[in-house]
């Protein structure tokens, strides 16, 4: 397996989605084969998942459920896409990983980053990210931006109180598992941004060899 697996991480709003479209454009420029994909969701069965997950209806969801239905989307993305497309050697993009959770569900829902990260290594084996790109931004900002379009998912609505949980939970597991994480700048324009995680990136790919 020599692909290179790198995955982006950061609070709601912290404008990784935009940057991974623009990360997308510049490796098809370089000509380096890439898929990218997002969690949750990125296969059928995932996206399937995904639409209960976030579905505003879902009121009466237990936290734990949540976690397994989190971890199921991820492991069928490892066994669908993301293994396959390193076995091909190409770089596989991600939009969140495991990270999330232990932030998410781990932290901000009270579950305990320890069990939740063990019902993620039994969705995904030993598949770890090569590299993970974590956007940092003032958690004040990313709110407000998220917020201002008013369609916002039933994890976005979670309030501030939540989301203020997921921030401190983020900067609590970057010290517990800083390796392979590099911290990106995210309060800077899109073009400082795209540079700093071009960067990383690139040294990620020169690795691989
Ligand atoms: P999405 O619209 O993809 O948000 P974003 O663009 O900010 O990534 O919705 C995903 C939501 O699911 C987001 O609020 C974060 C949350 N989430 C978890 O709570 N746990 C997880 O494991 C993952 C992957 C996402």
């Amino acid at each position: 397996m020599n692909g290179v697996f790198i995955t982006l991480e950061g609070p709601d709003g912290s404008g990784k989605s935009t940057i991974i479209g623009l990360i997308g454009e510049y490796l098809e420029k370089e000509g380096i084969e890439f898929i990218k994909t997002r969690e949750p969701g990125g296969t059928a069965i995932g996206e399937e998942i995904r639409d209960i997950i976030l579905d505003n209806k879902n009121t009466n969801m237990s936290y734990q459920t949540e976690a397994l239905l989190y971890a199921a989307s991820r492991g069928q993305h490892i066994h669908e896409k993301i293994l396959p497309g390193l076995k091909a050697g190409k770089v596989v993009l991600c939009d969140r990983f495991i990270l999330s959770s232990l932030a998410y569900q781990g932290v901000g829902r009270e579950l305990g980053i320890k069990k939740v990260k063990a019902i993620n290594d039994f969705a995904i084996g030993d598949v770890y990210p090569d590299l993970t790109l974590f956007f940092h931004i003032d958690p004040k900002k990313t709110l407000e931006r998220k917020f201002g379009n008013g369609d916002a998912d039933r994890l976005e609505n979670l309030g501030n109180d939540f989301h203020e949980k997921v921030y401190n939970g983020y900067m609590d597991l970057l010290k517990i598992y800083p390796e392979n994480i590099e911290i990106i700048d995210a309060n800077g324009s899109i073009e400082e941004v795209l540079e700093q995680a071009i960067d990383k990136i690139n040294k990620a790919i020169r690795q691989r060899g």
